[in-house]
């Protein structure tokens, strides 16, 4: 396959809201040791995208400042050490950054086949979600079947990941979300109970219930506390971002006598080794479910890669249900 020098791709002009998302040509990437190039065909668009486009979360020594972090799409071609991959076959990955260009370099163990029954469009909204939810809900917050498990934010791309996710794992699984609307999604997805945090208190639902064995938690802030009241004896507290803030308050005798863990990890910043890993168990243990139908991607919108900036302002408005994917 020849390789143009050049391809398009989304840069950010400098640090802001999503119109400083600018068109721009720029060298396609070349693929170092151990390393696939992807011709993408779609790239997913999460939250920290635009935390990095709002210069609140700068990309990892060698990775492109190009935001994306996931992709799908065809081997163009693979860099030395690569025996696992084929030039055409179909793709879709983790990426260290620059998802949202024609071309887009990452570690071959980060690729995952696209799982039986998905399309390229479908697969390109898995990859940032499976690992977070994998690492941080079965691993990290060892999940187990019949627990109690929340999830906050419900309807967004994590959250209806998690909730089908945990639903397979057999857990009993409690969402927050924004709106009616959300909460539907929810429950359609497999929460048992979707609670509108506008209109009720998640920790009374919870504690009627006996307390969450598990809550992933994205919004930090007041949530700290109350987090902390709604989690059952032993329960676990996950923390993946802090939406509302970092900085609260917080009574920590109650972990003590209730022997609580309260523990978090962000993605990117970790090891090659350790998302190889994930890819290893989410190729085995995640994507048997997917191609059962039991954890489908929500796909809420889709836009042209010269939209990305109106793809962000969708996020950050916050209307969205599942995920926003650019098409290449
Ligand atoms: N730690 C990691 O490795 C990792 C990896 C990926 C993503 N994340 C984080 O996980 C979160 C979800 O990511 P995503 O890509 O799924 O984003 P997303 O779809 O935009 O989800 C954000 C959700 O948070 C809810 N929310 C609750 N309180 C909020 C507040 N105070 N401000 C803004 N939104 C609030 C929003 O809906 P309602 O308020 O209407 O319910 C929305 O559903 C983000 O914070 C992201 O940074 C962490």
């Amino acid at each position: 396959m020849s390789l143009p020098e050049t391809m398009r791709a989304i840069e950010i002009s400098r640090p802001g809201g999503p119109e400083v998302l600018r068109p721009a040509t720029v060298p396609v990437p070349v693929p170092g040791h151990g390393q696939i190039l992807i011709r993408v065909a779609y790239a997913g668009v999460n939250r920290p995208d635009a935390l990095q486009r709002a210069g609140a979360y700068a990309p990892p020594p060698g990775a492109s400042p190009l935001p994306g972090l996931e992709a799908s799409g065809t081997v163009a071609a693979v860099g030395p050490g690569v025996t696992r991959w084929r030039v055409g076959e179909e793709v879709c990955a983790l990426l260290p950054g620059g998802g949202y260009a024609d071309y887009a370099v990452t570690p071959a163990d980060h690729a995952l086949p696209v799982p039986s029954g998905l399309t390229l469009r479908e697969a390109a909204c898995l990859p940032e979600t499976c690992f977070t939810v994998w690492s941080n809900v079965a691993l990290r917050g060892g999940l187990r079947a019949g627990e109690r498990f929340l999830v906050h934010g419900g309807s967004s791309g994590i959250g209806t990941t998690a909730i089908q996710l945990a639903a397979a794992l057999g857990a009993r699984v409690f969402a927050t979300a924004g709106s009616e609307e959300k909460c539907a999604a929810c429950r359609a997805l497999g929460a048992e109970r979707a609670i509108n945090y506008r209109e009720e208190d998640f920790v009374a639902v919870l504690k009627a219930e006996g307390g969450a064995d598990l809550i992933l938690d994205m919004v930090g802030g007041s949530y700290l506390p109350r987090n902390v009241k709604a989690l059952a004896t032993e329960g676990r507290l996950v923390q993946i971002a802090f939406l509302e803030g970092t900085k609260v308050e917080l009574n920590f005798a109650e972990v003590m006598m209730r022997r609580l863990t309260i523990t978090g990890s962000t993605l990117r910043p970790q090891s090659d080794l350790a998302k190889a890993r994930y890819a290893r168990d989410i190729e085995t243990q995640v994507w048997p479910l997917v191609a059962r139908g039991a954890l489908r991607p929500v796909i809420d919108s889709e836009f042209p890669i010269e939209q990305a900036a109106e793809a962000h302002a969708r996020m950050e408005g916050s209307s969205h249900i599942g995920k926003i994917v650019l098409k290449l």
